[in-house]
């Protein structure tokens, strides 16, 4: 049964669609069986697989207000990868807030959608908005476990507090066996000293698992979306492909 990973930080631009979209190729390339599920309505996981944001499909906000089956809005072998498929999102989903007013147990509506599928998958990885919103807490209510993301930068551990909290309360209101899988550092600079502070900062004050990969700077893994690749398919041999690579293996040994 398919194992679901909220990828979460309510803080923007911190790698959650980085990692989303890197993390599920790299679980595919491995021989998992991965669904990817775009729940930001800016849409870059989307685009970042090189599809539409022109709404010809149905998209995350018509399983989440339950106008149409998930399996009719499942895309398949996305980027013509051969175990990854994927859910798109557009804009349309910043209505989903409001839309979900009118819908009864709203918190679990993607989680009730996701079970219909969820034996047909190893891995389903959710990329969440930047904000702790409904939108966010039906992918923890959906989900096995929160990974978030952590910039190497001075700011780090602000909104960390709050987004432990808010996994807390989903888990003891909506889904009693969450967990936290971890966070990870993105955007690792080893030419300053203080991406190296930020991590032992981090390590000091943070008594969640943190996983042994760090993910760095690496300028392939931000041209890779506007080639609609990811970055083991952009290019094979980057920094940025060998430590998802290196993730993912974590992942998939941390069950
Ligand atoms: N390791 C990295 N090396 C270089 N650039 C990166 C790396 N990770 C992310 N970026 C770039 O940083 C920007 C923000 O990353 P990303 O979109 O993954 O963050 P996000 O948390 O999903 O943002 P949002 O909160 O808006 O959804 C993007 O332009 C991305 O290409
Ligand atoms: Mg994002």
């Amino acid at each position: 049964m398919g194992r679901t990973i909220a990828i979460a930080n309510q803080k923007g631009g911190v790698g959650k669609t980085t990692t989303a979209i890197n993390l599920s190729a790299c679980l595919a390339e491995a021989g998992q069986k991965v669904l990817i599920i775009d729940i930001d309505p800016q849409g870059n996981t989307t685009s970042g697989y090189g599809l539409s944001k022109d709404g010809s499909s149905n998209t995350v906000y018509e399983v989440i207000l339950q106008e149409c089956n998930i399996k009719d809005a499942i895309i398949k072998n996305v980027a013509d990868i051969e175990n990854l498929d994927i859910i798109s999102s557009n804009v349309n989903l910043a209505g989903a807030e409001i839309d979900l007013i009118d819908i009864d147990n709203r918190e679990y509506s993607l989680k009730s959608a996701i079970k219909e599928i969820r034996d047909e998958y190893d891995y389903i990885i959710l990329d969440c908005p930047p904000s702790l919103s409904m939108l966010t807490v039906n992918a923890m209510t959906a989900a096995d476990s929160v990974l978030v993301p952590i910039q190497c930068e001075y700011y780090a551990l602000e909104g960390l507090t709050q987004l432990i909290h808010t996994v807390n309360l989903v888990k003891k209101k909506l889904n009693p066996d969450l967990k936290l899988e971890g966070v990870v550092f993105t955007m690792y600079d080893s030419r300053t000293n203080l991406s190296l502070q930020v991590v032992e900062n981090v390590k000091d004050n943070l008594q969640e698992n943190i996983y042994k990969t760090i993910i760095p700077r690496n300028i392939r893994l931000a041209e890779a979306p506007s080639h609609g690749l990811p970055i083991n398919l952009y290019d094979s041999k980057s920094s940025g492909a060998e430590s998802y690579r290196m993730l993912a293996a974590e992942v998939i040994a941390n069950k």
